[in-house]
């Protein structure tokens, strides 16, 4: 009977072979962590993506991920673990919407959050990930930025950043929108002396009460570094299983069981191992004008970020 282990030994044998980098979005599962030759956040990937060295790269998690990394290595094979997985906030604003937008706001500096599709991305100045967003932002020249697609991310910004003009649209992650403060309520008098850390794609009601908002990588640098004993943890649940494995002797909870990303989830031990074997997942294909014009901006949060 196969385990978890021996099909893990195969897939780190295929990918040798087959000369695949494999790049894990943080809420990945644990057996996925293990054979992944990075786990980060969206920007540390989109890091890794330029530099990584091998012919093929697989990418485990959405779809905007695995276009960034293919933008960023036009010369390269890449895979999506599982066609299904995309980003519903990615979808949210049409390149017909922003070019109205775009009238609306005429002068401002477009900045997306890399939770968009390449497609609307070539229609914008630059691109930020959660883990980046302030200091680019900080950094732009202009005063008046037009932010897109997620207000709640936006308006965390601007509280961080007030110096600058960020007009927001509507639009944003269901799982993190789904807590609210009344969770945050809840597990306050449950757990009073643990840290509260959270995504800034949750709602100012939640990221107002927070000890530490950040990124998934930052959060759980936070937390590994933290003298604290017990933390509740407000992004995507599969953070809290990950910070319980890796830092058993504290008590980390979930700020509430809806935050649960089901494309992330999508991705299994097996879908990898079908894409090693060279059956499975989805090559990632993009025409060079789109390519071009969105790889712009993701250099311009590179050089910036
Ligand atoms: P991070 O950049 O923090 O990994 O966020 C990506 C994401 O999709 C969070 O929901
Ligand atoms: Fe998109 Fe939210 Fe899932 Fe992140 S957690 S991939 S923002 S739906």
């Amino acid at each position: 009977m196969n385990t978890i282990k021996n099909i893990q030994d195969q897939i780190l044998k295929l990918k040798k072979e087959h000369d695949i980098c494999i790049l894990a979005h943080a809420y990945q599962s644990q057996d996925i962590w293990e054979i992944a030759d990075f786990v980060g956040d969206s920007y540390g990937l989109s890091q890794q993506a330029a530099k990584s060295h091998q012919k093929t790269v697989l990418l485990c998690g959405v779809r905007f991920m695995a276009e960034t990394v293919k933008i960023l290595s036009p010369e390269k094979k890449v895979l999506l673990s599982h066609p299904q997985a995309g980003c519903p906030m990615a979808q949210q604003i049409s390149p017909a919407k922003l070019a109205a937008l775009k009238e609306t706001y005429p002068g401002y500096t477009v900045a997306a959050y890399i939770n968009t599709t390449s497609e609307l991305k070539t229609l914008c100045d630059v691109c930020v990930t959660s883990s980046s967003a302030v200091k680019i932002i900080r950094n732009l020249e202009n005063q008046n930025i037009l932010f897109i697609p997620d207000c709640n991310l936006g308006a965390w910004i601007a509280r961080q950043v007030p110096e600058k003009n960020l007009q927001l649209v509507t639009g944003g992650c269901p799982a993190h929108a789904s807590v609210h403060k009344t969770d945050v309520e809840q597990m306050r008098c449950l757990y009073p002396d643990a840290k509260l850390l959270v995504h800034p794609e949750c709602l100012p009601e939640v990221t107002d009460q927070a000890d530490y908002v950040g990124s998934t990588t930052g959060i759980m640098e936070y937390a590994k570094n933290s003298s604290a004993k017990s933390f509740i943890i407000g992004t995507e649940n599969s953070i809290v299983q990950h910070l319980q494995f890796s830092c058993p002797d504290r008590q980390f909870y979930a700020l509430s069981k809806d935050c649960v990303c089901s494309n992330m989830k999508l991705t299994t031990l097996m879908d990898v191992y079908h894409c090693v074997q060279g059956t499975g997942g989805e090559e990632i294909v993009l025409s060079d004008d789109v390519m071009t014009k969105a790889r712009r901006c993701i250099d311009t949060m590179l050089t910036l970020g």
